[in-house]
């Protein structure tokens, strides 16, 4: 016996910041202004990410590399440890992600690596609340996702470890 199932989700694109509700825009606006301290020398690859916790406040990151390049860091685990670190206990609400190289014009948003998928829903299945993404390219349409769950299918967590 077996079963066949199947796993999609929505997406909503708008054509550019504009569009974005006014927190949103301002959010996407906060992740492109740190996009500019990421410590990319290597790739050249310079990500902003802009969380926005259930008190208002607004976290940031960027990614920052290193010279042994497995020890650097996403832009989205920055900021969403920088999250936890500075407001434990507080909820994630939305995390807004640009990205834009040195090198080239960047003209599709970057969509978190498997690793910052993971590391975000972990703050998502404890807080038993969607964490919305706002995905740019250095600028252009914006793609919003529900939750990270949508974009983690049969994730782990916890719960596997009772
Ligand atoms: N990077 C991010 O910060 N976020 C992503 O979603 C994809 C990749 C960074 C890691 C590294 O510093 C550079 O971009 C190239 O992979």
């Amino acid at each position: 016996m077996s079963e066949q199932k199947n796993i999609s989700f929505d997406i909503t694109i708008y054509d550019s910041i504009d569009e974005l509700a006014q927190d949103d825009q301002s959010l996407m606006l906060e992740a492109v202004a740190v996009r500019k301290n990421a410590y990319a020398p290597y790739s050249k690859f310079r990500v902003g990410a802009a969380v926005k916790m259930a008190n208002s406040e607004i976290v940031i990151g960027s990614n920052q590399e290193n010279a042994c390049y497995p020890s650097g860091l996403c832009a989205e685990r920055v900021a969403i440890f920088h999250a936890g670190a500075k407001f434990p206990g507080i909820s994630v609400k939305t995390i807004a992600i640009t990205a834009a190289s040195d090198n080239y014009e960047v003209s599709v948003p970057a969509a978190p690596c498997g690793n910052c998928r993971q590391a975000i829903f972990e703050y998502e299945f404890k807080q038993k609340q969607p964490i919305r993404l706002l995905l740019m390219a250095e600028k252009g349409s914006v793609i919003e996702c529900r939750a990270i769950e949508d974009i983690l299918p049969l994730g782990f967590n916890s719960t596997f470890l009772a």
